[in-house]
């Protein structure tokens, strides 16, 4: 393992069981987008047709994961070890790691990190590029007025703009549902999460060097990481299989649960074949 950045000291992280499942078989990791936290994985986990361990993190200064040291300077690398120490605490050594956005760039910091962790790997809603300056400069400014007001509030709108049209036509309540999610995070953890977001590199080269089985699945309706990217991501990775959820936006996870616990069972599944 890399050095934290500063050497800071490792925060611990809230690991919730989402799951109980058969002893031996692969556990199954998920890492929340931002600015939630693992409960965005609920409506996933209670339709996963595979019977295995299910651990939700909740990353650095989010969820049950608030209160910790948030270490400095903010850097998903930072998450990335805290991430496999609280692993590493619960005796989990390889696992299933899947991550949506937020939780993907950090999916991606753990496999450059802690390779020896991830027996299969799920991107789903995300991108293994850095941010261009606009988009730094952005969170940045977001991080600065979090703290400055002491709210969330800059954050509120996300709760609505990142479910795909359909949804919010669909299912009119869905949006409320991730606002009081946001609502419930701390502005420090908000903040720590923009930068360390910010700070982060390109990962692109990791998906080459990936021979695991690896998921990479997007909303068609996604604003934030479009299917395009996730496309280009599946053909980098030698054993990428690319799944399209049709009429979702970004939070695929809470728009169609359905649609992927499918596919985070099939890649459980082809991790299982693998092993075997
Ligand atoms: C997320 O859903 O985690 C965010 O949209 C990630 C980001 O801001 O890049």
């Amino acid at each position: 393992m890399t050095a934290t950045p500063g050497d800071a000291p490792i925060p611990a992280l809230a690991v919730r069981e989402l799951r109980g499942g058969t002893a031996g078989s692969t556990p199954l990791v998920l890492l929340h987008g931002f600015p939630v936290d693992s409960r965005m994985w609920e409506s996933t986990v209670a339709q996963l047709p595979v019977d295995r361990t299910v651990l939700g993190v909740d990353l650095p200064g989010l969820g049950g994961s608030a209160d910790v040291d948030l270490p400095a300077p903010p850097g998903l690398e930072a998450a990335a070890d805290a991430v496999a120490q609280a692993l590493a605490a619960r005796g989990v050594e390889r696992a299933v790691v899947a991550g949506l956005s937020m939780g993907g760039y950090v999916a991606l910091a753990l496999l450059e990190r802690h390779p020896d962790l991830i027996a299969g790997l799920g991107l789903l809603d995300t991108k293994a590029t850095a941010d261009d300056d606009d988009a730094r400069l952005n969170r940045l400014r977001i991080a600065d007025a979090v703290e400055e007001t002491g709210s969330v509030a800059e954050v509120l709108p996300m709760g609505t703009a990142l479910l795909g049209e359909s949804t919010r036509a669909a299912r009119p309540t869905l949006a409320a549902t991730l606002t009081a999610w946001i609502e419930d995070q701390q502005p420090a953890g908000v903040a720590w999460s923009q930068r360390a977001m910010a700070a982060r590199p390109d990962r692109g080269h990791l998906l080459r060097e990936f021979h695991g089985p690896a998921l990479v699945l997007v909303g068609d309706e996604d604003q934030v990481t479009p299917a395009a990217v996730a496309e280009a991501m599946a053909e980098a990775l030698p054993a990428g299989q690319l799944v399209v959820v049709v009429r979702s936006g970004h939070m695929t996870a809470v728009e169609d649960p359905a649609a992927v616990a499918a596919a985070l069972g099939d890649l459980a599944q082809r991790v299982d074949t693998v092993n075997d």
